[in-house]
């Protein structure tokens, strides 16, 4: 990574915009990159304006690198007012945009976030679990650490990870 970027990956990642889960959202999208490891996690609030439902506001939590962090800090921000087409067709290098050009090795960082918002903005995005208390929420809609440690990762508790296609 170069100087410049390190240094904006940094400064995004100092002061995150978005992170932690939105216990109120209507829409989450969880994907992996089975090649790094990493995954990511999105939540998305639409609102209605003049008619039409945009997103009113998004979260994440991440397991991703730095790099994937600061995009997705930035991804949150980027979509809302949008509606969940014009989100939906935001490419990697626009989603990353304050932060220049990524190198090659780090593409797949913002395309992490791309899938992960793209899953959450989806007609077929999971919705959260109904449910009437803190304790049951936390249960039925686990962090991506509850995931990992339960080893419920793949199936059996709700949480959908779509893992993407590294073909692609
Ligand atoms: Fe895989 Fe950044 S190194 S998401």
């Amino acid at each position: 990574m170069n100087d410049e970027l390190q240094k904006k990956v940094a400064q995004a990642i100092r002061n995150p915009k978005n992170i932690g889960e939105m216990p109120d959202a209507d829409s989450i999208g969880t994907v992996g990159n089975s090649e790094c490891g990493e995954m990511l996690r999105m939540w998305v609030k639409y609102k209605e304006r003049d008619g039409e439902k945009i997103i009113d506001k998004a979260s994440f939590q991440s397991f991703g690198c730095e790099t994937a962090i600061a995009v997705a800090s930035l991804a949150t921000e980027l979509i809302k007012g949008k509606t969940a087409d014009q989100a939906m067709e935001l490419k990697p290098e626009e989603l990353s945009g304050e932060l220049g050009p990524l190198p090659p090795m780090k593409i797949h960082c913002a395309e992490l976030v791309q899938g992960a918002l793209r899953s959450a903005l989806s007609p077929e995005g999971e919705a959260p679990a109904q449910v009437e208390t803190p304790a049951e929420q936390a249960k039925l809609n686990p962090t991506l650490q509850d995931s990992l440690n339960e080893g419920q990762t793949q199936s059996g508790s709700g949480l959908k990870i779509n893992f993407l296609d590294e073909s692609n």
